[in-house]
């Protein structure tokens, strides 16, 4: 097992990685991660291992088995137009018991192709603020609003958004996180209803509700990977870098320095 010394200076060059300025494409091997991939127990070292033993079990099955129950019922959906187009449903990935849950927009060319969320150039961008975090994709869980791809890559429709919601809110209330991270835009205002710009919105927690009777969870909007490459300066990284050093520090992991 590696030392804390170890993995501070690991987590500290990932740092490093996600602020050098040449952003390079990884094969998709480097990628390899999907529910039943993580359906393991969590490794004991990890920082966001939680309890454990037979009622941590038992909790993961239970989720394990109602995320498959979404999935199934996701590839089978022909709610909107968009179940016309698709390759593949897009239904997300990761730890059926993560501390933290990534929300993106909508799957683009390469997640439709291969049916997983973030794998081509943004979700390389995401994997690098993930290990910048001291975190491994596996430990965390991935999803977008829409479980489909617009063709072309099209803002999503408001009606599209309505009738995918239901899928999104059911995950996030069996995988319980404890932050969610909505990526851009068109998560954060889906999943706050408001019509707040993401640069009004990022650099502080909000609530998300799941029903007036439930605690909310905290939310952190920050700016979507795809808008951090076409915008790939020292300031948009430093901005994304603040967002995710509050989730850190919120979730009492190890906060690495600026
Ligand atoms: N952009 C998203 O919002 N989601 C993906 O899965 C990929 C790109």
């Amino acid at each position: 097992m590696k030392t804390r010394k170890q993995r501070v200076t690991e987590q500290l060059l990932q740092v490093d990685r996600f602020f050098v300025g040449d952003f390079t494409v990884r094969g998709p091997e480097v990628l390899a991660t999907n529910l039943s991939a993580n359906s393991e127990a969590k490794p004991s070292g990890s920082p966001l291992a939680s309890s454990t033993g037979v009622q941590e079990n038992e909790k993961r099955q239970v989720v394990e088995s109602g995320l498959a129950q979404i999935v199934k019922r996701i590839a089978g959906c022909r709610k909107c137009e968009l179940a016309a187009t698709r390759t593949h449903t897009v239904p997300g990935e990761g730890n059926p018991r993560p501390r933290i849950a990534f929300v993106g927009e909508a799957p683009g060319e390469d997640e439709d192709r291969q049916g997983r969320p973030f794998v081509g150039r943004a979700g390389q961008l995401l994997d690098k603020i993930i290990a910048a975090m001291g975190l491994k994709r596996s430990e965390v869980f991935i999803c977008n609003i829409l479980k489909c791809r617009p063709p072309g890559n099209r803002d999503p429709k408001p009606e599209e958004v309505e009738q995918c919601s239901p899928y999104l809110q059911e995950q996030l209330e069996l995988l319980g996180p404890e932050v969610i991270v909505a990526l851009g835009s068109h998560a954060a205002k889906t999943l706050l209803d408001t019509h707040l710009a993401i640069g009004k919105l990022r650099g502080r927690f909000h609530d998300y509700y799941f029903s007036p009777m439930l605690p909310p969870i905290k939310l952190m909007p920050t700016y979507h990977p795809a808008y951090v490459l076409r915008n790939y300066t020292e300031e948009t990284r430093k901005q994304v870098w603040e967002d995710m050093r509050l989730v850190l520090k919120e979730l009492k992991l190890p906060v690495p320095p600026k």
